[in-house]
């Protein structure tokens, strides 16, 4: 149990947040080597001083429960896909992140009297000093901080997950394990729904027979696109849809409602689709958070693949492939039908590949996301 020692943390959180920027800033301006490349700009102290904060919060959750979860969460959020999302010399963060625990360990937990760089926040001293233990457990936490910054995240998250996925087209053999495919279907299942109805059903191809001459046909006949409209008639080569040929495919079949018919043009049809994607995307989280990749692919025809699969009243809304996948760094793969060139598809691009056709328009995070 460490209540002191939380407590005397917690009551010396904005001091030693203050004290460490201080000393961050004492480095940039005695233009200490590890320190020459930072941005000195009020957007990256400011991102300095939310970074001390979680990392601070994590200490304190360290003591509160006695594990090291969040610190090693917040390892992992120092990494986007397989890159530091750090910029510049690592040093700058190392040498910060040891003189903030050091400043917890020698001078709040021991009740020392630190000679302040700042202004702002005062040290708040106490009585007692921290449990015995409560400096090798911060000390612990801060050494897999420090080793996820250096060698990358001690375990991967969801969001480390998202950093490296990327749609899925060509395929590994191997089937996703029944196992496997329970979990992701649970998570499809959990989805919440709007008004809690969820009016939407999903189709899961595997690779039986019957399975595998569905996906045949909404390769070849469903979702193949000519000059960029999809099954279109006629000779050309056409751009395919490698996510329906998955080992396993999902397709989310919407209950059908007719148009809107208020002035917002408003329908029900909205409710079930927008319930089908939250569905859908919810299964594709679980599977790339379990090794398995997957690829959307909303060129459907939805109402004939209801009618070939005899759901009256239902439109498929998206389909998920999910199997094993090998990224390459091609843009475009050609595919062959016996032997004939009929056209291509992109293909499995590493995600680390930012200037590809469909991935160069996202805009910067900040113009995204704006907060209130
Ligand atoms: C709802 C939805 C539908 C999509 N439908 C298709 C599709 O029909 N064909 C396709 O090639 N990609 C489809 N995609 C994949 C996007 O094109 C892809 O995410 C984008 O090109 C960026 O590539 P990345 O996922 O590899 O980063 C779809 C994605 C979403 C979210």
């Amino acid at each position: 149990m460490y209540n002191q020692a939380y407590q005397m943390l917690a009551d010396n959180k904005e001091f030693c947040l203050q004290e460490t920027l201080a000393f961050i800033n004492s480095q940039i301006l005695a233009q200490a080597e590890e320190f020459a490349e930072f941005p000195n700009t009020a957007t990256s102290i400011d991102f300095c001083k939310r970074d001390l904060t979680i990392v601070l919060n994590a200490y304190l959750e360290g003591l509160e429960l006695e594990t090291d979860e969040r610190i090693t969460f917040v390892g992992s959020r120092y990494w986007k896909g397989n890159k530091s999302s750090l910029v510049g010399n690592k040093q700058k963060e190392i040498v910060a992140h040891k003189f903030l625990r050091n400043l917890i360990c020698d001078y709040v937990f021991k009740n020392e009297q630190y000679v302040s760089q700042q202004g702002v926040a005062q040290q708040k001293l106490f009585e007692t000093q921290a449990e015995e233990h409560a400096r090798t457990k911060v000390f612990h936490d801060c050494e897999i901080l420090i080793h996820s910054i250096v060698e990358g995240p001690k375990k991967e998250y969801l969001h480390n997950h998202l950093e490296k996925r990327f749609t899925a087209k060509w395929w590994e053999p191997k089937q996703v394990d029944r196992g496997d495919l329970e979990t992701i279907l649970e998570c499809a299942y959990q989805a919440p729904s709007k008004q809690g109805y969820h009016e939407f059903k999903v189709v899961v191809l595997t690779d039986s027979p019957e399975g595998r001459e569905f996906k045949e046909y909404l390769y070849w006949e469903n979702t193949a696109c000519l000059n960029k409209v999809r099954a279109a008639p006629g000779p050309g080569l056409r751009r395919y849809n490698g996510q329906v040929l998955a080992p396993t495919v999902m397709l989310w079949m919407g209950k059908t409602y007719p148009p809107g018919n208020n002035p917002f043009g408003e329908s029900e049809w909205l409710r079930t689709n927008n319930d089908c994607i939250i569905s859908a995307t919810m299964a594709m989280c679980q599977a790339e958070e379990l090794g398995i990749r997957t690829g959307f692919c909303g060129t459907l025809g939805g109402r004939e693949i209801a009618q070939r699969l005899n759901m009256p009243g239902y439109t498929a809304v998206i389909s998920v492939g999910f199997g094993y996948a090998d990224t390459d760094s091609l843009q475009v793969r050609k595919v062959y039908k016996d032997g004939v060139e009929m056209g291509f598809d992109l293909s499995n691009t590493d995600s680390a590949i930012r200037r590809y056709e469909n991935r160069k328009n996202r805009p910067p995070k900040y113009s995204m996301i704006n907060y209130l």
